[in-house]
Protein backbone atom coordinates (compact mmCIF):
# COMPACT_ATOMS: atom_id res chain seq x y z
CA UNK A 1 0.00 0.00 0.00
CA UNK A 2 1.46 3.22 -0.77
CA UNK A 3 0.78 6.31 1.52
CA UNK A 4 -2.24 8.86 0.53
CA UNK A 5 0.56 11.13 -0.19
CA UNK A 6 3.09 9.79 -2.48
CA UNK A 7 5.79 11.10 -4.35
CA UNK A 8 7.66 9.34 -6.79
CA UNK A 9 10.82 10.68 -8.54
CA UNK A 10 12.64 9.79 -11.42
CA UNK A 11 16.33 10.01 -13.04
CA UNK A 12 14.91 9.94 -16.89
CA UNK A 13 18.57 8.18 -17.95
CA UNK A 14 19.66 6.17 -20.95
CA UNK A 15 17.70 8.04 -23.75
CA UNK A 16 20.86 8.14 -25.58
CA UNK A 17 21.83 4.91 -25.11
CA UNK A 18 18.73 3.38 -26.30
CA UNK A 19 18.77 5.59 -29.55
CA UNK A 20 21.97 4.10 -30.39
CA UNK A 21 20.84 0.82 -29.83
CA UNK A 22 18.51 1.57 -32.74
CA UNK A 23 20.81 3.21 -34.99
CA UNK A 24 19.23 6.34 -34.26
CA UNK A 25 20.39 9.87 -33.39
CA UNK A 26 20.57 10.61 -29.53
CA UNK A 27 17.84 13.46 -30.04
CA UNK A 28 15.23 10.83 -31.52
CA UNK A 29 15.66 8.97 -27.79
CA UNK A 30 14.70 11.96 -26.29
CA UNK A 31 11.93 12.64 -28.38
CA UNK A 32 10.44 9.01 -27.17
CA UNK A 33 11.53 9.61 -23.87
CA UNK A 34 9.76 13.16 -23.87
CA UNK A 35 6.67 11.28 -25.22
CA UNK A 36 7.40 8.58 -22.26
CA UNK A 37 6.70 11.21 -19.97
CA UNK A 38 2.89 11.37 -20.77
CA UNK A 39 2.53 7.65 -20.55
CA UNK A 40 4.23 7.10 -17.43
CA UNK A 41 2.43 10.67 -15.72
CA UNK A 42 -0.81 8.68 -16.86
CA UNK A 43 0.48 5.68 -15.14
CA UNK A 44 1.45 7.03 -12.03
CA UNK A 45 -1.58 8.74 -11.81
CA UNK A 46 -3.48 5.45 -12.08
CA UNK A 47 -1.43 3.57 -9.60
CA UNK A 48 -1.89 5.81 -6.90
CA UNK A 49 1.33 8.00 -7.08
CA UNK A 50 0.22 11.47 -6.16
CA UNK A 51 3.26 12.97 -6.57
CA UNK A 52 5.75 12.80 -9.36
CA UNK A 53 8.93 14.30 -10.27
CA UNK A 54 11.03 14.45 -13.32
CA UNK A 55 14.57 15.05 -13.91
CA UNK A 56 14.39 16.55 -17.60
CA UNK A 57 17.56 18.71 -17.79
CA UNK A 58 20.70 18.85 -15.18
CA UNK A 59 22.74 22.05 -14.87
CA UNK A 60 25.78 19.85 -15.80
CA UNK A 61 23.88 18.68 -18.79
CA UNK A 62 24.65 22.18 -20.70
CA UNK A 63 28.00 20.41 -21.11
CA UNK A 64 26.62 18.18 -24.54
CA UNK A 65 26.83 19.13 -27.84
CA UNK A 66 25.17 21.99 -28.73
CA UNK A 67 22.76 20.39 -30.56
CA UNK A 68 21.70 17.83 -28.57
CA UNK A 69 21.43 20.72 -25.93
CA UNK A 70 19.23 23.13 -28.66
CA UNK A 71 16.99 19.77 -29.31
CA UNK A 72 15.96 19.51 -25.56
CA UNK A 73 15.74 23.06 -25.51
CA UNK A 74 12.99 22.93 -27.91
CA UNK A 75 11.46 19.97 -26.55
CA UNK A 76 8.83 21.60 -24.26
CA UNK A 77 7.37 23.55 -26.77
CA UNK A 78 6.50 20.29 -28.80
CA UNK A 79 5.44 18.21 -25.53
CA UNK A 80 3.09 20.45 -24.03
CA UNK A 81 1.51 21.35 -27.84
CA UNK A 82 0.92 17.81 -27.65
CA UNK A 83 -0.48 16.87 -24.23
CA UNK A 84 -1.30 20.03 -22.25
CA UNK A 85 -4.96 19.85 -23.23
CA UNK A 86 -4.92 16.16 -21.80
CA UNK A 87 -3.04 16.85 -18.53
CA UNK A 88 -5.69 19.64 -18.32
CA UNK A 89 -8.87 17.25 -18.68
CA UNK A 90 -7.44 14.66 -16.53
CA UNK A 91 -6.39 17.28 -13.98
CA UNK A 92 -2.75 17.57 -13.55
CA UNK A 93 -0.72 20.04 -11.86
CA UNK A 94 2.16 20.98 -13.68
CA UNK A 95 5.25 22.62 -11.66
CA UNK A 96 8.56 23.15 -13.17
CA UNK A 97 11.49 23.90 -11.24
CA UNK A 98 15.86 24.81 -11.94
CA UNK A 99 17.05 27.40 -13.00
CA UNK A 100 14.20 28.55 -15.40
CA UNK A 101 15.95 32.42 -16.12
CA UNK A 102 18.52 30.73 -17.97
CA UNK A 103 16.63 28.65 -20.53
CA UNK A 104 15.58 30.03 -23.76
CA UNK A 105 13.02 32.51 -24.09
CA UNK A 106 10.54 30.81 -25.90
CA UNK A 107 11.11 27.87 -23.83
CA UNK A 108 10.90 29.79 -20.86
CA UNK A 109 7.17 31.10 -21.90
CA UNK A 110 6.00 27.63 -22.92
CA UNK A 111 6.89 26.20 -19.05
CA UNK A 112 5.67 29.23 -17.23
CA UNK A 113 2.05 29.01 -20.00
CA UNK A 114 1.53 25.11 -18.82
CA UNK A 115 2.32 26.05 -14.98
CA UNK A 116 -0.22 28.79 -15.39
CA UNK A 117 -2.92 27.01 -17.20
CA UNK A 118 -2.76 24.32 -14.68
CA UNK A 119 -2.37 26.01 -11.37
CA UNK A 120 -5.96 24.72 -10.36
CA UNK A 121 -6.27 21.58 -10.40
CA UNK A 122 -6.17 19.09 -7.96
CA UNK A 123 -4.39 15.93 -9.54
CA UNK A 124 -1.37 14.78 -10.27
CA UNK A 125 1.22 16.63 -9.49
CA UNK A 126 3.85 16.86 -12.13
CA UNK A 127 6.62 18.62 -11.51
CA UNK A 128 9.72 18.81 -14.49
CA UNK A 129 12.77 19.24 -13.47
CA UNK A 130 14.59 21.38 -16.39
CA UNK A 131 18.26 23.09 -15.51
CA UNK A 132 18.47 21.56 -11.99
CA UNK A 133 20.96 20.78 -9.78
CA UNK A 134 20.41 19.89 -6.45
CA UNK A 135 23.92 21.67 -5.09
CA UNK A 136 21.87 24.87 -7.27
CA UNK A 137 19.10 24.84 -5.17
CA UNK A 138 21.07 24.30 -2.03
CA UNK A 139 22.99 27.41 -2.41
CA UNK A 140 20.75 29.26 -3.88
CA UNK A 141 18.26 28.44 -0.50
CA UNK A 142 21.24 29.30 1.77
CA UNK A 143 21.69 32.34 0.16
CA UNK A 144 18.12 33.31 0.31
CA UNK A 145 17.80 32.40 3.88
CA UNK A 146 20.98 34.59 4.83
CA UNK A 147 19.80 37.46 3.15
CA UNK A 148 16.22 37.24 5.15
CA UNK A 149 18.03 37.28 8.16
CA UNK A 150 20.11 40.11 7.42
CA UNK A 151 17.05 42.00 6.81
CA UNK A 152 15.06 40.55 9.84
CA UNK A 153 12.81 38.85 7.97
CA UNK A 154 13.74 35.43 8.97
CA UNK A 155 15.36 34.39 12.30
CA UNK A 156 17.45 31.88 13.32
CA UNK A 157 17.98 29.19 14.81
CA UNK A 158 16.65 27.69 11.38
CA UNK A 159 14.66 24.42 11.23
CA UNK A 160 13.91 22.11 8.84
CA UNK A 161 9.97 23.24 7.96
CA UNK A 162 11.52 26.67 7.18
CA UNK A 163 14.68 25.97 5.63
CA UNK A 164 12.25 23.78 3.01
CA UNK A 165 10.92 26.57 2.32
CA UNK A 166 13.46 27.47 0.65
CA UNK A 167 13.87 25.03 -2.00
CA UNK A 168 12.42 25.10 -5.30
CA UNK A 169 10.60 21.89 -4.31
CA UNK A 170 8.76 24.15 -1.68
CA UNK A 171 5.40 22.48 -1.13
CA UNK A 172 5.86 19.13 -2.31
CA UNK A 173 6.42 16.42 0.55
CA UNK A 174 9.58 14.43 0.55
CA UNK A 175 10.37 11.98 -1.81
CA UNK A 176 9.40 7.95 -0.63
CA UNK A 177 10.59 6.54 -3.91
CA UNK A 178 13.71 7.55 -6.05
CA UNK A 179 14.10 5.46 -9.70
CA UNK A 180 16.82 5.43 -11.84
CA UNK A 181 16.59 4.10 -15.42
CA UNK A 182 19.34 2.73 -17.43
CA UNK A 183 21.37 0.52 -15.06
CA UNK A 184 23.41 3.57 -13.48
CA UNK A 185 23.47 3.22 -10.00
CA UNK A 186 24.33 7.35 -9.23
CA UNK A 187 22.20 10.60 -7.93
CA UNK A 188 24.00 13.21 -10.48
CA UNK A 189 22.86 16.08 -8.28
CA UNK A 190 19.30 14.86 -7.81
CA UNK A 191 17.05 16.07 -5.08
CA UNK A 192 20.08 15.90 -2.53
CA UNK A 193 18.19 16.80 0.41
CA UNK A 194 14.44 15.50 -0.61
CA UNK A 195 15.64 11.91 -0.63
CA UNK A 196 17.02 11.55 3.29
CA UNK A 197 14.93 8.59 3.56
CA UNK A 198 13.93 7.57 0.20
CA UNK A 199 13.78 4.43 -1.13
CA UNK A 200 16.14 3.69 -4.30
CA UNK A 201 15.36 0.81 -6.95
CA UNK A 202 17.50 1.35 -9.60
CA UNK A 203 15.81 -0.39 -13.36
CA UNK A 204 18.11 -1.94 -16.05
CA UNK A 205 15.50 -0.16 -18.79
CA UNK A 206 16.54 2.89 -20.47
CA UNK A 207 13.86 5.51 -20.07
CA UNK A 208 12.03 5.30 -23.75
CA UNK A 209 11.33 1.70 -22.69
CA UNK A 210 10.17 2.41 -19.03
CA UNK A 211 6.57 1.13 -19.39
CA UNK A 212 3.48 1.08 -16.55
CA UNK A 213 4.69 -2.78 -16.40
CA UNK A 214 8.09 -1.70 -15.29
CA UNK A 215 6.94 1.06 -12.83
CA UNK A 216 4.48 -1.66 -11.34
CA UNK A 217 7.51 -3.65 -10.28
CA UNK A 218 9.34 -0.51 -8.63
CA UNK A 219 6.21 0.21 -7.07
CA UNK A 220 6.16 -3.52 -5.39
CA UNK A 221 10.11 -2.99 -4.59
CA UNK A 222 9.28 -0.41 -2.87
CA UNK A 223 6.09 -2.26 -0.69
CA UNK A 224 8.43 -5.03 -0.15
CA UNK A 225 10.66 -2.48 1.61
CA UNK A 226 10.85 -1.97 5.16
CA UNK A 227 10.91 2.08 6.01
CA UNK A 228 12.36 2.63 9.38
CA UNK A 229 13.70 6.27 9.54
CA UNK A 230 16.54 6.30 11.74
CA UNK A 231 13.37 4.46 14.53
CA UNK A 232 13.22 1.01 15.26
CA UNK A 233 10.35 -1.42 14.32
CA UNK A 234 8.19 -3.09 17.16
CA UNK A 235 8.36 -6.91 16.22
C1 LIG B 1 18.66 11.18 -20.16
O1 LIG B 1 19.23 10.38 -21.13
C2 LIG B 1 18.23 12.54 -20.66
C3 LIG B 1 19.10 13.66 -20.26
C4 LIG B 1 20.07 13.57 -19.40
C5 LIG B 1 18.83 14.95 -20.86
P1 LIG B 1 20.73 10.56 -21.57
O2 LIG B 1 20.79 11.57 -22.68
O3 LIG B 1 21.61 10.85 -20.42
O4 LIG B 1 21.07 9.14 -22.17
P2 LIG B 1 22.40 8.31 -21.95
O5 LIG B 1 22.62 8.19 -20.48
O6 LIG B 1 23.49 9.08 -22.64
O7 LIG B 1 22.12 7.00 -22.62
C1 LIG C 1 21.03 12.76 -15.07
O1 LIG C 1 21.46 12.01 -16.13
C2 LIG C 1 20.27 13.96 -15.55
C3 LIG C 1 18.98 13.69 -16.18
C4 LIG C 1 18.40 12.52 -16.30
C5 LIG C 1 18.29 14.84 -16.67
P1 LIG C 1 22.92 12.18 -16.77
O2 LIG C 1 22.98 11.24 -17.92
O3 LIG C 1 23.16 13.62 -17.06
O4 LIG C 1 23.86 11.75 -15.57
P2 LIG C 1 25.36 11.25 -15.57
O5 LIG C 1 26.16 12.26 -16.33
O6 LIG C 1 25.38 9.92 -16.26
O7 LIG C 1 25.73 11.13 -14.13
MG1 LIG D 1 22.60 9.69 -19.10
Amino acid sequence: MLNDDFHVAIIMDGNGRWAKAKGLARTAGHLKGSDNVRNIAIAASELGVTHLTLYAFSTENWKRAKDEVNYIMKLPGVFFEKYMDEFIERGYRMNIIGKLDELPKKTYDVLIDAMEKSKDNTGLVLTICMNYGSQMELINAAEAYARDVKEGKAELPLTNEVFESYLMTKGLPMVDLLIRTSGEQRISNYLLYQIAYAELVFCEEAWPEFDKEVLKRCLDEYNKRDRRFGGVKNV
